[in-house]
């Protein structure tokens, strides 16, 4: 005699749907989007079909369609040309340079969406790494004024989250305490809190063009067998101030949300990172996986693991299909 029948539960679609434990929604989104310089110019990155860098002009038209299908929030990485970049990233607090003139003008049409920047040397540096190279070496402290000096001049765009991707010691405490300095006690701080180097960044570095000119990130990004180790680096996010622990990537690493989610009360952040969103398109164009099925799998494992927040290139096509 079987006493037990899970079955039962799953026997039609309204129970289905009445017990499900978690569910994905448009508020869960963060789209990031890639700013190029110029006018009216839009390319497409070849690994990351059905997404686009922008210029200025049409970043702004794809903020207001995104809004209207009911996406609010935006990551937003600059791509610039190799003569912007230097060893100290200082076009990263150029007021007339691209990056920054746009999101003060992004904030200025769209004050009701939810801007988040990225603060990391890579976009801005000769060398491609996310902190100041000396002697071939990604040095620590010199690294955290750039990047506060960075930060601050973001908040001066009145941009709402910072995004600190560079794992450095010690920087959401100093991106704090320069924030709060000049009056940006509002600003929040999403930390890219466990991101690990990872081969998944792959198409991401296309489209930007920021692949290191030497060596790889191993020196600060985490190495991706170990899980403990995103615990230090989480409750150091906390304590400097950070206002959401972000696990990079996401998929591969669904166990550390879930480790993050279990054992801390800040809000978790899945970044669905671009090789994870190339890999999908790729194998459903061949036909080989049903892409928008696969899609909404991988959206809901994240959830289920523990995130509230998602970054994901999926953001806009997602939203399309579900409105
Ligand atoms: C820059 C940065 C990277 C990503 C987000 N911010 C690349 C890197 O660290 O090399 C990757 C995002 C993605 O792959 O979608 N520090």
């Amino acid at each position: 005699m079987i006493t037990h029948r899970p079955r039962r539960n799953r026997k039609s679609e309204v129970i289905r749907n009445m017990i499900q434990e978690n569910h994905v929604t448009v508020n869960d989104f963060i789209f990031p989007l890639f700013l190029i310089d110029g006018k009216n110019k839009t390319s497409e990155v070849a690994s990351m079909p059905g997404i686009y860098r922008y210029s200025p002009d049409l970043i702004l038209k794809e903020i207001e369609a995104c809004m209207k299908l009911g996406i609010k929030a935006f990551d937003v990485f600059p791509s610039l040309a190799d003569k912007y970049k230097d060893k100290r990233a200082t076009e990263s607090f150029n007021k007339k340079g691209l990056y920054l003139k746009t999101l003060t003008q992004i904030k200025k049409e769209f004050p009701e969406a939810c801007i988040m920047t990225d603060v990391a040397m890579d976009p801005y540096s000769s060398d491609g790494h996310d902190g100041l190279v000396k002697n071939g070496e990604i040095v620590n402290d010199e690294t955290l004024s750039i990047l506060a000096k960075m930060a601050v001049a973001q908040a001066e765009c009145g941009i709402d989250i910072i995004g600190p991707s560079d794992m450095m010691d010690g920087r959401v405490g100093v991106i704090r305490e320069a924030l709060d300095d000049h009056g940006f006690t509002n600003v929040s701080i999403m930390s890219y809190t466990a991101k690990y180097a990872s081969a998944f960044y792959g198409p991401f570095r296309d489209a930007l063009d920021s692949a290191p000119k030497f060596g790889d990130k191993k020196t600060y990004q985490m190495n991706p067998a170990n899980s403990r180790e995103a615990l230090i680096e989480a409750q150091l996010d906390t304590q400097e101030g950070a206002d959401f622990l972000m696990v990079k990537p996401a998929l591969s690493y669904l166990d550390v949300i879930k480790d993050l989610s279990d054992n801390f009360d800040l809000p978790i952040v899945a970044y669905n990172v671009s090789g994870e969103y190339a890999m999908v398109k790729a194998a459903a164009a061949k036909g080989w996986i049903d892409g928008d099925r696969v899609r909404d799998e991988i959206l809901l494992s994240m959830k289920r693991a523990g995130a509230s927040v998602i970054l994901t290139y999926f953001a806009k096509e997602w939203a399309l299909k579900n409105k």
